[in-house]
């Protein structure tokens, strides 16, 4: 699928500023962002929901950018199932292909395959007031499975459900990827959905792409500030940082809230001058506790968030910098406690006044 130039207008008021976006065939891509990014709206625009004001849509070989939603072989997810209550889960799934002509037969035997890769063949004949918000759930994409098309689309289809069935429904929508090999495109503000699910994020804000790349790139290697802190949780500690020295071995960089610390860092410092102000970012897991070549900073233990496997101190530098520290496996850490930490030179980001990074 390809986006040229997608833009989106509601009257005088625009709301996605042109996007360029190439997804592979198969391939199972996530629009992430906060909301009223214009993820929805990107997703509706592709499956004809929506009119494009401008640019173009193309699925396959084919552009669609004008065509109505049944003609583009897509399928729609939502977030409400959008289920007709006074039909049976067999007559939910069936109703679009034999209202479309196809005969009945090949119709149950799609309903009947789609319900075996969903686990919902023993409730066929229920309606959906009968069913958990789980199984409606798969009601809603194995209507979408019948359809057998081209691209499906979701949009947030998980956000009705607890916790832990969100958790399950994940892992369901990963095994239908694979099983169904479809080019899939999901929308979600939850970037642990985010990384989990896609072999390509797409990072949106206020109608334009910040970042598109793997989950681990868009983690080990974010182009800017937002992406930085939107992908990990979590979120990644920014603190200033005044440039005061550039030399051979790169940038030298004073960290003023917490205690003029000094980390030197390889980067491209063209564009960076003296005393400049610019943002030094890092993990709370890529804190060490062991010397290395880095930051060696102060601080005070508020308070910890003990989770077993992990350990998050929230802590405060002298000067009232806050920062949260991963620990794994942790089981010393105290509330109140005064100790020191390293920011690894190799771990840390630095981003430039506009929010870019600094690489
Ligand atoms: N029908 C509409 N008319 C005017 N503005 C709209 C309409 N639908 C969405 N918007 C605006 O477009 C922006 C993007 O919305 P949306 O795509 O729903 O965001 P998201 O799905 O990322 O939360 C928001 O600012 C929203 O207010
Ligand atoms: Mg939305």
């Amino acid at each position: 699928m390809r986006l040229n130039n997608v833009k989106k207008r509601y009257g005088t008021q625009q709301v996605i500023h042109g996007v360029d976006l190439t997804i592979e065939d198969q391939e199972f891509a996530v629009f992430v962002g906060p909301s009223g990014c214009g993820k929805s709206t990107l997703l509706r625009m592709i499956a004809g929901l929506e009119e494009t004001s401008e640019g173009e849509i193309w699925i396959g070989d084919r552009e669609v950018t004008h065509l109505a939603p049944v003609d583009r072989n897509v399928a729609m997810v939502f977030q409400s199932y959008a289920l007709y209550p006074h039909m049976t889960v067999e007559q939910n799934m069936s109703f679009a292909l034999t209202a479309n002509g196809m005969d009945k037969a090949e119709a149950t035997r799609r309903v009947d395959a789609a319900a075996k890769i969903l686990h919902i063949e023993d409730y066929l004949a229920r309606k959906p007031a009968a069913l958990s918000g789980g199984q409606r759930q798969r009601v809603a994409i194995g209507r979408a499975i019948v359809r057998d098309p081209e691209v499906f689309l979701f949009d947030e289809p998980l956000s009705n459900l607890d916790a832990e069935l969100r958790v399950h429904m994940r892992f369901e929508l990963e095994r239908l990827h694979k099983r169904l090999d479809a080019t899939m495109v999901y929308v979600t503000h939850d970037q642990v959905e985010a990384m989990t699910l896609a072999d390509k994020i797409v990072v949106l804000q206020s109608g334009l792409i910040e970042q598109v790349g793997t989950p681990l790139e868009l983690f080990d290697d974010p182009d800017n500030q937002f992406v930085a802190g939107f992908i990990g949780a979590p979120k990644m500690n920014f603190v200033p940082a005044t440039v005061s020295e550039i030399s051979e071995a790169g940038v030298t960089v004073t960290l003023p809230s917490l205690g003029s610390a000094q980390l030197t860092k390889k980067v491209e410092t063209k564009a960076l001058s003296k005393d400049q102000t610019i943002t030094l970012g890092v993990r709370p897991e890529h804190f060490s506790f062991e010397s290395c070549p880095g930051a060696q900073i102060k601080l005070q233990c508020e308070l910890v968030e003990q989770l077993g496997d992990i350990a998050y101190r929230y802590a405060e530098s002298e000067s009232g910098e806050r920062l949260i520290i991963g620990l794994r496996d942790d089981r010393t850490s105290k509330e109140g406690e005064n100790f020191e930490t390293f920011i690894p030179a190799e771990r840390a980001f630095l981003f430039d006044e506009q929010g870019g990074r600094i690489r």
